[in-house]
């Protein structure tokens, strides 16, 4: 490790995070600890349809919101809190995935501060302080209970608008591994990989200090020993705990320290293919650890603890197991979009807290790796 002499670090987590199989039946009592008389729930159609509002024991919403799409944007953000206001709500309970959960920060911000979505961008706007809000995650992947970011789609311009600041994150977050069950193999593999990718980056990121280092070390570990056991067999409640808190881990250690390269072309495969998050993440993961290896070689070396020597190719392997594709071309990318793909990675916001500086040659280098 370098010296300490020249390190600038700092770390934040406002969420209090409560883990226990079955824990969805605490949420009551967490709401009316925040001072929740009239919470509001944010959820989608399939959380609907498995009935998993039911387990929320005891709480008495004055509303549910149970339209957020896939890809939240704006217009869906804007009509959430409307509704919110129209109910005399006095706070959120989000019950979803990564969406369900972003789209409840973003929904916050227009509850609590007013206006339109967009008067709210840009840095340090947003570090005042916002209605009660407790998340509960049905897939383990995003950790977007305990990260300062949001993204919300602008669907006139296939944007996605990122909002940062401490104050996003939940005030509490319960992860119940039972919520997660119902998630099919392909769901588990692409999330548990995103999850991963957290994970890898963070080790890598400009932003990380020892505190991330541990979190995100300590959850590429579970992950690799967890995740094939819960695409496997989506009953094991060990598994799916473990995936849940090694998400949540990874999550807290992504948000302090940053993403990188790997983030910044996914996200232009989502926007220009609709390549979900985690598949994307994971096809090209081992090509961004390749890319990053000589430029924090003693970041490959704490990955090396836990992957061995090949750290790309445990990566790689890990994908195949767990059933995903491993080809870009086999996750509906074609070969003219890489120029364009490359274009988008190069002015995306992860891409800032890459180790290595990338140009747009570099990002056009790994995605035909990926190819
Ligand atoms: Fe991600």
């Amino acid at each position: 490790m370098a010296d300490t002499q020249d390190k600038y670090y700092e770390f934040r987590l406002r969420t209090k995070i409560i883990f226990q199989s079955g824990g969805s039946a605490l949420v009551a009592e967490e709401a009316a600890r925040l001072g929740l008389r009239r919470p509001f729930i944010i959820t989608d159609r399939v959380v609907l349809r498995l009935g998993l509002l039911d387990r929320l024991t005891g709480l008495e919403p004055c509303g549910t919101f149970p339209d957020v799409p896939q890809d939240s944007e704006v217009s869906i953000v804007e009509r959430a809190a409307a509704l919110m206001k129209e109910r005399g709500a006095d706070g959120i309970v989000a019950l979803g995935g990564g969406s369900v959960i972003d789209t409840a920060k973003a929904v916050n911000i227009v509850f609590s501060l007013g206006g339109r979505l967009a008067d709210h961008e840009g840095v340090g706007t947003l570090d005042v302080p916002l209605a009660p809000f407790v998340a509960l995650p049905t897939t383990a992947g995003t950790g977007s209970e305990v990260s300062q970011h949001a993204m919300v789609k602008d669907a006139s311009a296939r944007l996605k608008i990122p909002f940062t600041s401490h104050t996003l994150a939940a005030d509490t977050a319960v992860l119940d591994p039972a919520l997660t069950v119902s998630m099919p193999p392909p769901v588990t593999a692409a999330t548990g990989l995103d999850a991963m990718t957290h994970a890898i980056e963070a080790v890598f990121a400009a932003n990380a200090s020892p505190l991330t280092d541990a979190l995100a070390a300590g959850a590429a570990r579970d992950i690799r020993e967890w995740l094939p056991r819960a695409v496997k067999n989506g009953q094991d409640l060990d598994a799916r705990g473990r995936m849940l808190l090694a998400a949540n881990a990874a999550g807290v250690a992504f948000s302090n320290a940053g993403v990188g390269v790997v983030h910044a072309l996914a996200h232009g495969c989502g926007a220009l293919r609709g390549v979900p998050h985690g598949v994307a993440n994971a096809l090209l993961l081992p090509h961004g650890v390749r890319f990053n290896r000589t430029a924090a070689p003693e970041k490959h070396a704490l990955l090396e603890r836990i992957f061995g020597e090949d750290v790309a190719g445990a990566l790689a392997a890990l994908t195949r197991a767990c059933g995903l594709p491993t080809r870009l071309r086999d996750a509906n990318v074609r070969p003219e979009d890489l120029p364009a793909l490359a274009e988008y990675g190069e002015h995306d916001g992860a891409l800032i807290f890459n180790p290595r500086e990338a140009s747009r040659e570099d990002l056009l280098g790994i995605l035909q790796a990926a190819f």
